[in-house]
């Protein structure tokens, strides 16, 4: 059974580059990134860890914890490691699961047999707090994901958690945000006393700075 959104994320033990973890203490009560890269000493994988290393901050400051996954050895790891901050410039600040077996690639559907029988595609999960599945995207081994966006979609689900509202095409945090359709339009002006632009009576527009933090 595939893992889909709105699903209990599956748990797991696994050992990692820091030590043994259980991810549902890991992530308790935190959001989430779980993401695999197909092999280690490979390319592309060392940009994505490289640059993932880099955005800690980003995470950090959306309470977000960031672990990889891939069906190398916890020793390829640790060398692999050293190459990633040679060549990126930053060290491995995350951990990284090493799923010998692939069991846990495959309770989360991270092996796609037509493309690998043994390797991971690029899958990203992201968790809530509540250890539910908010977000899945999958990418073939030879193209690279755009972490920047993993970060612009976090903002979006973290906003979206909180607030009855929607978020359009390429939006980015502090641009104007759509009022949920489940919203009565006598509850958004309870909500919303300045108004709100609608283009269409189902497109209602109210900027970001207009929801109560
Ligand atoms: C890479 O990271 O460059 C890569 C890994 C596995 C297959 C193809 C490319």
């Amino acid at each position: 059974m595939a893992v889909l959104i709105g699903d209990d994320a599956p748990d797991f033990e696994a050992e990692t580059t820091e030590g043994h973890i259980h991810f549902y203490d890991y992530i308790d009560g935190h959001w989430a990134v779980l993401f695999s890269h197909p092999k280690n000493f490979t390319p592309v994988c060392t940009t994505e860890l490289g640059y993932t290393a880099k955005l800690k901050p980003d995470f950090d400051k959306r309470d977000v914890k960031v672990i990889g996954l891939s069906v190398d050895k916890l020793n390829d790891h640790a060398g692999w490691a050293a190459d990633i901050k040679e060549t990126q410039g930053t060290a491995l600040n995350f951990p990284l699961i090493a799923d010998t077996d692939g069991s846990i690639a495959r309770k989360y559907d991270m092996i796609h047999p037509n493309a690998s029988n043994s390797n991971t595609v690029r899958s990203v999960f992201v968790i809530g707090p509540d250890k539910k599945v908010k977000l899945k995207i999958e990418y073939p081994a030879s193209t690279g994901r755009n972490f920047d966006e993993i970060l612009r979609v976090i903002d979006s689900l973290q906003l979206t958690a909180k607030h009855a509202v929607s978020t359009p095409v390429n939006w980015q945090s502090g641009e104007d945000v759509i009022i949920s359709g489940t919203v009565s339009d006598e509850q958004a002006r309870q909500k919303y006393p300045s108004g709100w632009k609608a283009p269409k009576p189902y497109i209602r527009i109210i900027p970001q700075s207009a929801l109560n933090n």
